[in-house]
């Protein structure tokens, strides 16, 4: 039997909560297709300064670096918000992204039929939404150096290398052969002089892709039309920063943040983790809604494992749970029964297994 070793990262606030049912699905998963998974946990983000005083402890970095897949749940605490250095939460995430050499992250949001109401988006507007992201992970201005913060000035550099461009282009028009054949490039060329070389260089990439459309929009209008015709986009590539805007923005359509799934993939093992954050506020009720996690599961069937089968057979049983009707709080409509965290992840494992929903 082929065996995985899953790095598992719950890391705060819901993190561990919506790990848990991701993690019972691939289970579930590994069952009904014969393979088998070894799990490991380690600690990210404010649980790893709590373990190590170090948002990526050296334990965490050393397992991941040995895995087949890392799973991930969300980092953050409201405690360490004016932490500094290794200590904040977030440094924690992006030490691994880079550790991982994850450079394409990958955001697929769709509009599941019975959620259209969840959107404050007219219904009509959403429909045949597919969209998927693939935002340029390690570089920018969330990594460029010089940066600094001095009591009356600071800096951060927005820098890009063709290399750097180049190779998450390449990301984003493979997906779009497996699409609808079009990117939307996302660039600020009319204002900066990295927007100008990422639309060159992205333009040069495009020759090898004859196949597909390219088209390029400014970040400020890429921004409008993501909710004013949503349809229209198929594979939307932005450098890292547009990216992390405009994938918080194309969560809008779906219904809740919760929703949604990502894949950052790259040189190493790959990273799979929902969009959304810790949310502190409502850590450990139990109603924090688990599908974005699960079908960040699905894509580390698919991305990670390469077990496709198996991510379709996920993402099918998110879907039928909703149209089943399972609500968890974000989602749920006027009226609507709610459930939560585990009984959310609990019927989705049911459906993968076949068991139908009860
Ligand atoms: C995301 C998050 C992170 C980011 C934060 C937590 C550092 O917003 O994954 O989108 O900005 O990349
Ligand atoms: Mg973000």
């Amino acid at each position: 039997m082929t065996r995985y070793t899953i790095a598992v990262l719950p890391g705060d606030g819901i993190g561990p909560e919506v790990t848990a049912e991701a993690l019972r699905v691939l289970q579930a998963a590994a069952e009904l297709f014969g393979f088998g998974l070894d799990t490991a946990e380690y600690a990210v983000g404010a649980a790893g300064v709590a373990e190590a005083d170090d948002s990526l402890p050296p334990s965490t970095a050393d397992g991941v670096v040995q895995a087949d897949a890392v799973l991930l749940g969300a980092v953050g605490h409201p405690s360490l918000a004016a932490a500094e250095g290794r200590r904040r939460p977030e440094a924690g995430l992006l030490a691994l992204r880079k550790l991982l050499g994850a450079y394409a992250n990958l955001r697929p949001a769709t509009v599941h039929p019975a959620l259209r109401h969840a959107s404050p988006l007219r219904p009509e507007l959403l429909e045949g939404v597919d969209l998927l992201i693939v935002r340029e992970l390690l570089g920018g201005l969330y990594y460029g150096q010089p940066r600094a913060l001095e009591r009356d000035t600071a800096v951060n550099t927005m820098r890009y290398s063709v290399a750097e461009i180049d190779r998450v282009a390449r990301v984003a028009f493979e997906a779009a052969r497996g699409r609808r054949r079009q990117v939307t490039s996302v660039d600020k060329a009319n204002v900066l002089e990295v927007s100008q070389l990422w639309r060159e260089t992205v333009t040069r990439v495009a020759l090898d892709y004859p196949d597909v459309r390219l088209e390029h929009l400014y970040v400020d209008y890429a921004a409008m039309r993501l909710v004013s015709h949503p349809a229209a986009i198929d594979v939307l590539l932005a450098e890292n920063l547009f990216g992390d805007i405009l994938s918080d923005e194309a969560a809008v359509l779906t219904g809740s943040l919760g929703l949604l799934p990502s894949a950052s993939i790259g040189d190493g093992p790959g990273l799979f983790e929902p969009v959304h954050g810790s949310a502190p506020d409502i850590a450990g009720q139990g109603i924090a809604n688990p599908l974005g996690a699960i079908a960040s599961a699905a894509m580390l069937l698919r991305y990670g494992l390469g077990q496709r089968e198996a991510a379709d057979r996920v993402d099918q049983a998110v879907a039928e749970v909703l149209t089943a009707g399972a609500r968890t709080p974000d989602i749920a409509g006027p009226g609507e029964a709610v459930v939560g965290t585990r009984e959310m992840g609990e019927r989705v494992a049911a459906l993968v297994l076949g068991a139908g929903v009860s």
